[in-house]
């Protein structure tokens, strides 16, 4: 075997090794969206890597969504460079066929009738796949684990008209999903990092008084009257002459949803910080709403507003290449603590087979500025 070829093995062997031997913080056996359902067309597989594990999707011809291990069972070239027919996907190597939603084999082409092999025990590696809102969510099951005999569905978005408007977003970070989480949930960086005349500027900064409570697998912030120094929210109120309420809520393991409601008017939006590898997450916003707000401008604030914190993420990697210790303070952080014990919580008590233990003992009201 050439040289090159060899450490190429050894490369490969190393890396899986790290990653089987030590915990990337992932949380396993939940939904992730792993892409937008526009980049799959007729035939045509798109790519997306969730918690290290590289995936080929697609839609078969009845339209169901499907998640396969970006690898072939055989001798591991990625099935994305294969041949897909709607039905089954070929491998490019070999020519080893799978059935795209069981990821069973149906075919090897080299075998004769000599062959004794049980073709049909064979199975590339796949994954529970449903779209919704736009996504193709993927049930990221923990490697080595059995599925579940029922998991739950894939998360979808509140919508209360039966017409309205809805975008979708995204952003990558340079960090760990932790960092990403954060800084998703993060009240007192917006004075700093979203000053813009049309939103708040630094100069509104002021105290605030938010009520939570625990929810499952998470915490609410309580139904509340948004903050007077945002100018969209004044607008709605001026608008509709009722009061507007917002309801922000956030679960385990990636999940903000923000409902904005106003008479009938509504706006609801959510945020997934999803893990592509340790040191690389994901955003994906989506919004839909009722209200006089063409797409196109939406896109424009709320694109800007991304990058605002996209940069912020990048500026801070330089800072955490060097494994800074880091803290956590009240009230401002304190959700960001609640995270932590959530996640540590969640992950005892699958160990354990004990309940789960909430790190809110019942409502509690934080103070902070921004
Ligand atoms: S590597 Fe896929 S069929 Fe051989
Ligand atoms: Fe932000």
């Amino acid at each position: 075997m050439s040289e090159p070829v060899q450490s190429l093995i050894e490369a490969g062997t190393a890396a899986r090794e790290t990653v089987a031997g030590s915990d990337a913080g992932f949380l396993w056996d939940f939904w992730y969206p792993a892409v937008q359902s526009t980049e799959v067309k007729g035939n045509r597989l798109a790519t997306a890597m969730l918690l290290e594990v590289p995936l080929v999707l697609g839609r078969t011809a009845e339209g169901k969504a499907f998640a396969m291990r970006d690898s072939c069972p055989h001798r591991g070239i990625p099935l994305s460079y294969g041949r897909y027919d709607g039905k089954t996907l070929e491998c490019s190597y070999h020519g080893w066929k799978f059935e795209a939603c069981s990821g069973q084999c149906v075919e090897i082409p080299s075998l004769t009738s000599q062959d004794k092999l049980k073709v049909e025990r064979i199975f590339a590696g796949h994954f529970p796949s449903e779209e919704r809102d736009g996504y193709f969510w993927v049930y990221m099951s923990a490697p080595e684990s059995r599925l579940p005999e029922e998991i739950p569905a894939a998360p979808k978005l509140g919508t209360f008209s039966e017409k309205y408007r809805i975008a979708h977003l995204e952003c990558d970070l340079p960090s760990h999903v932790d960092q990403g989480i954060i800084g998703l949930m993060d009240p007192a960086h917006g004075p700093f990092v979203h000053q813009s005349w049309y939103w708040r500027s630094r100069h509104s900064i002021h105290e605030k008084e938010k009520k939570f409570e625990p929810i499952p697998n998470g915490f609410r912030m309580s139904p509340h009257t948004p903050s007077s120094n945002s100018a969209p929210y004044r607008m709605l109120q001026k608008y509709t002459g009722e009061p507007v309420t917002t309801t922000i809520d956030f679960v385990l393991p990636n999940i903000r949803t923000e409902e904005i409601r106003s008479g009938k008017l509504w706006f609801s939006s959510r945020a997934t910080v999803t893990p592509v590898r340790r040191d690389l997450c994901r955003i994906d916003f989506v919004a839909a709403w009722n209200l006089l707000l063409p797409v196109t401008i939406f896109r424009i604030f709320a694109e800007k507003f991304l990058r605002q914190d996209q940069q912020t993420m990048i500026l801070q990697a330089e800072g955490l290449k060097h494994n800074p210790r880091l803290m956590l303070i009240d009230d401002a952080d304190r959700p960001a603590k609640w995270y932590f014990g959530l996640k540590t919580n969640l992950v005892e008590s699958r160990r354990t087979g004990a309940p789960m233990v909430h790190p809110m003992a019942g409502p509690v009201t934080l103070h902070w500025r921004s």
